[in-house]
């Protein structure tokens, strides 16, 4: 697989248990590009991205994400597949019981930092980036949803990941807050040649943030010149 292929399936069945949700999976992100996933309630895009970030098994088809084989996953490279990469979905999901740095630190610890300073450098770093160094020391509920979700951004750059995966992350914030988001993702994305694949329902976005569309459509994934109408 080519260096700059961060995602790549080939022929690829996604199921939810028994049931087939996507057939004929071929899709490709490469390094640093931003893709958009589209398409109905109940199409399969969530089903998607969790095959990608190793929820759900690939049993049939071929996949690569970030250099790991999907098809050979086990317990012990899940976590290492996950370091590769900035999971963020629609509901914040911080920690309530610690404040902002914290909340950071505990990703670090749990992916396998040691050096303090070094931790406290790096989130010091991801909290500049998203703007909110000021909230280091503030508990979760003491911020808005739209700097929550920012926080949650921050943490999904913790690793310097490869790809940021995010379902519907602006699913809960009003268009305002969506759109500073937005412009954040982008701009990061743009900073660190960091691929991001983006699952919404918002066609505003689409609109005012234009990008590269793949729709989940009658159990396949189509890029836009396929669309169906
Ligand atoms: N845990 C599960 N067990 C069984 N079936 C599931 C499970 N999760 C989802 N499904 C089914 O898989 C199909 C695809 O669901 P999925 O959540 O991937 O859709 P989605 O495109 O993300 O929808 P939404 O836009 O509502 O988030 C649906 O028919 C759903 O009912
Ligand atoms: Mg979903």
């Amino acid at each position: 697989m080519s260096e700059n292929l961060i995602v790549e399936l080939k022929e690829a069945k996604i199921y939810q248990q028994k049931t087939l949700i996507l057939d004929q999976v071929n899709l490709k992100i490469h390094r640093g590009e931003f893709t958009y996933l589209i398409g109905k309630t109940g199409s399969g895009k969530s089903s998607l991205l969790k095959t990608l970030y190793g929820a759900l098994p690939l049993k049939v088809g071929k996949g690569t994400v970030a250099g790991f084989d999907l098809n050979t996953l086990t317990r012990k490279t899940i976590p290492l597949l996950r370091r590769k990469l900035g999971i963020v979905f629609q509901d914040f999901n911080l920690l309530t019981d610690r404040n902002i740095q914290e909340n950071l630190f505990f990703v670090l610890k749990a992916t396998g930092w040691k050096d303090k300073a070094a931790m406290q450098k790096r989130i010091d770093t991801v909290l500049e980036k998203v703007g909110l160094t000021d909230k280091k020391a503030k508990m979760p509920y003491e911020l808005s949803g739209g700097e929550q979700q920012r926080i949650v951004f921050a943490r999904a750059l913790l690793n310097q990941p490869d790809i940021i995966i995010a379902d519907e992350p602006t699913g809960n914030l009003d268009p305002d807050t969506s759109d500073d988001i937005l412009l954040l993702l982008k701009e990061l994305a743009e900073e660190q040649n960091t691929a991001v694949f983006f699952a919404t329902h918002d066609y505003r976005i689409l609109e005012n943030f234009p990008a590269r569309i793949v729709r989940c459509q009658s159990g396949r994934i189509l890029d836009e010149e396929n669309f169906l109408v």
